[in-house]
């Protein structure tokens, strides 16, 4: 089963295959000249074997097989000495054999240079080649020479390898010459060295020379990739941005292709810049029309509200159902008004208008909103932990108890009777727990926004408006602390001011 999952990134081996464009195209330039390097390496090769190999050959017939001649003459005379061989203009390592009826009857190679010694003295030297003893491995591979066929390659066993060709003799035998592939080899060896040695320095130097260039031919593409980072960093999801970043000069001519993109970059930071001042205009305009509409309504929403406060006292009798409706004025107009406060509460703090900024003791606020929710909702159970020091921090008092008392009144209304609610002071951080339903998944990521609530068809007859808790987040920033919500294991709530 588990073999089916993904592993994460991470746990995966680290690949060997380069992952920056740089080391990419360094790699396949490499790979491109190692193949050309082998594919040119192997041609000359093969081709220097070619020619050394005709030559080889040319030499074999040039030879005139005079050596191998001079074994038959040898032979003759049964029991004539061996200085009649004639190794006159022959290669040292020249191999000569003779086979009568297919077997061999004298084999010899050439070992010393006995041209010049030879012709000089008008005789033939002696002790200038070897008569060597064959195998039978080697007697039957001369045996299927073909007789007056071109030169063949033959591996001898006491000589090494050896290019051979057999021609007919004078009384029914065979006369074969052959000449040694060991200098044929080791110069394609040599070759082979030279060569390897060659595309080696070559391929470092191609490699050097490419990384150093392509670290120059890409720079441009680094500028873009800086600008792009730094404005990457940029807070743009709110408020007044400053957006100055653009990518510089050269990085931006529309010469080049990395250039382009530079250039089309800056154009499309240049949109943003203008799009990102719009939103603040009319994030301005709508905070100063909330603003606005507050103050517009307040004085109409207090004066609907004391109108219907003073019908109700009127000592004149009044009918049921009149006294019912005055009093659902009554109190949607406190309800219309606390609104309004809030909404005026919230515009001031987008604004960023100042808090007032005091000692506050966050003990003796814990203690006095606990008591006041223990007052407000019995039906819970209310705990409270507080540190055997006195906390203090500077902020505003009000809006700081307003947060805490809005805490804890979600604690009690969104949660049923019986749940348990603690307070938790540890340094700077207040924690609100309880042991309740918890904030719905759904709803949790959104839960700081504003007139966000959880059953909505029952909010609005229980009065709740959703802005609660927006107002909290909203003084908690505002303090340069933070209101966050963390949820465990599905059940309850948790709530944690942290201030700074
Ligand atoms: N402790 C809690 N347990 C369960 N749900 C909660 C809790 N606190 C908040 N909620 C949910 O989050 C919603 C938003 O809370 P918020 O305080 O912003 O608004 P409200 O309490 O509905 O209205 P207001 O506080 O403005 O009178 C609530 O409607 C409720 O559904
Ligand atoms: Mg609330």
């Amino acid at each position: 089963m588990s073999s089916s999952v993904p592993r994460p990134r991470s746990l995966r081996p680290r690949s060997l295959r380069p992952r920056t464009l740089r080391a990419r195209l360094i790699a396949g330039l490499v790979a491109l000249l190692v193949i050309i390097f082998a594919g040119v390496g192997l041609a000359v090769t093969t081709a220097l074997q070619h020619y050394l190999l005709v030559r080889l050959d040319q030499q074999l017939s040039d030879t005139g097989g005079r050596y191998a001649a001079s074994l038959e003459r040898a032979a003759d005379p049964v029991g004539h000495s061996v200085d009649r061989r004639d190794t006159r203009a022959q290669a040292p390592g020249t191999f000569g054999a003779r086979l009568l009826h297919g077997i061999v009857t004298a084999a010899g190679v050439v070992d010393g240079d006995a041209d010049d010694a030879g012709v000089e003295a008008g005789t033939i030297p002696a002790d200038t080649d070897d008569l060597v003893k064959l195998t039978a491995a080697d007697q039957r591979t001369l045996a299927a020479l073909p007789v007056a066929g071109p030169a063949r390659t033959a591996d001898l066993a006491n000589l090494g390898s050896y290019r051979v060709r057999a021609v007919a003799g004078q009384d029914g035998d065979v006369l074969i010459t052959g000449l040694p592939l060991r200098p044929l080899t080791d110069t394609v060896h040599q070759a082979i060295m030279v060569e390897v040695t060659v595309f080696a320095v070559a391929l470092g130097v191609a490699g050097l020379a490419g990384a150093l260039w392509l670290r120059l031919a890409l720079r441009p593409l680094d500028r873009i990739a800086v600008t792009a980072e730094r404005v990457s960093a940029l807070p743009l999801a709110r408020g007044e941005v400053v957006l100055t970043e653009r990518v510089p000069g050269t990085a931006a001519d529309p010469a080049t292709e990395t250039g382009r993109v530079g250039l089309a970059l800056n154009r499309m930071l240049g949109h943003v810049e203008d799009a990102l001042a719009q939103r603040h205009a009319v994030e301005d305009r709508l905070r100063s029309f909330a603003a606005d509409a507050g103050h517009e309504l307040r004085t109409p929403v207090a004066t609907v509200r004391g109108h219907a406060e003073l019908a109700l006292r009127h000592p004149d009798p009044i009918a049921p159902p009149v006294r019912h409706a005055l009093e659902r004025v009554e109190a949607e107009a406190r309800r219309m008004g606390a609104i309004v406060d809030d909404l005026l509460l919230l515009a001031r703090l987008d604004a960023g208008r100042p808090l007032a900024t005091a000692e506050v003791d966050l003990t003796r606020l814990a203690l006095d909103c606990t008591d006041d929710a223990r007052a407000a909702a019995p039906t819970h159970h209310w705990r409270l932990d507080l540190p055997a020091e006195p906390v203090l921090a500077t902020g505003d008092e009000d809006r700081l108890r307003q947060v805490l008392a809005n805490l804890l009144a979600n604690a009690h209304r969104h949660t049923p009777p019986g749940t348990t609610v603690t307070l938790q002071l540890t340094g700077h951080r207040l924690t609100v727990t309880d042991d309740g339903p918890g904030i719905p998944p759904d709803l949790a990521p959104h839960i700081f926004d504003r007139f966000v609530r959880g059953d909505q068809a029952r909010s609005r007859t229980t009065g709740t408006t959703g802005l609660g808790l927006a107002i909290a987040h909203a003084i908690a920033a505002a303090h340069g602390g933070s209101l966050t919500l963390r949820q465990e294991d599905g059940r309850g709530a948790v709530f944690v001011l942290t201030l700074p």
